[in-house]
């Protein structure tokens, strides 16, 4: 199959890549990027571990084709460090034990970030309501909500 070349700027920096048209952004971002922080759970647009941000917006990275993605701005779990220091939704997660398996965490926090810059002061039925794309099989979601809870509150400190 006839290969393109599309130009990625992921977390920042600009990658050249050559890809297949059938080429999913999950694996390219994973394969050819290097980038394995994004996870696939289902891959079929359901759980919402492989969740990046394209241009600012949330998608599921299992479903968009690669060649679609070209010349996007793609933001994944590993630009959301800020200056090699975990940012406060990461930080969250951890200390409030929003995470066992961790396959989905990634999404989780990728979505909790897009959340808190678009809601800062969200309740907990917008927790709920925005983050209801990704899947959790293993917390029971009360802790990532206290999670996400304790980023909105350090954020509102920091900002
Ligand atoms: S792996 Fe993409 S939504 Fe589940
Ligand atoms: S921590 Fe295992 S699926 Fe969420």
């Amino acid at each position: 199959m006839t290969k393109r070349l599309i130009r990625l700027t992921v977390n920042g920096k600009p990658y050249d890549v050559e890809v297949e048209p059938r080429e999913r952004l999950l694996d390219v971002l994973r394969y050819k990027v290097g980038l394995t922080g994004t996870k696939e759970g289902c891959g079929t647009g359901d759980c919402g571990a492989c969740t990046v941000l394209l241009n600012d917006k949330r998608i599921t990275s299992c479903l968009m084709l690669a060649i679609s993605a070209h010349d996007c701005e793609i933001t994944t779990v590993e630009g959301i460090a800020q200056d090699g220091h975990l940012h406060p939704v990461q930080k969250a997660f951890m200390e409030h034990g929003g995470l066992q398996c961790g396959i989905c965490t990634p999404g989780f926090i990728v979505s909790a970030y897009a959340l808190l810059k678009e809601i800062p002061h969200p309740t907990e039925e917008e927790i709920r309501f925005n983050l209801a794309g990704n899947l959790c099989r293993c917390t029971g979601y009360v802790k990532i909500v206290e999670a996400v809870k304790a980023a909105a509150q350090e954020l509102q400190g920091s900002g």
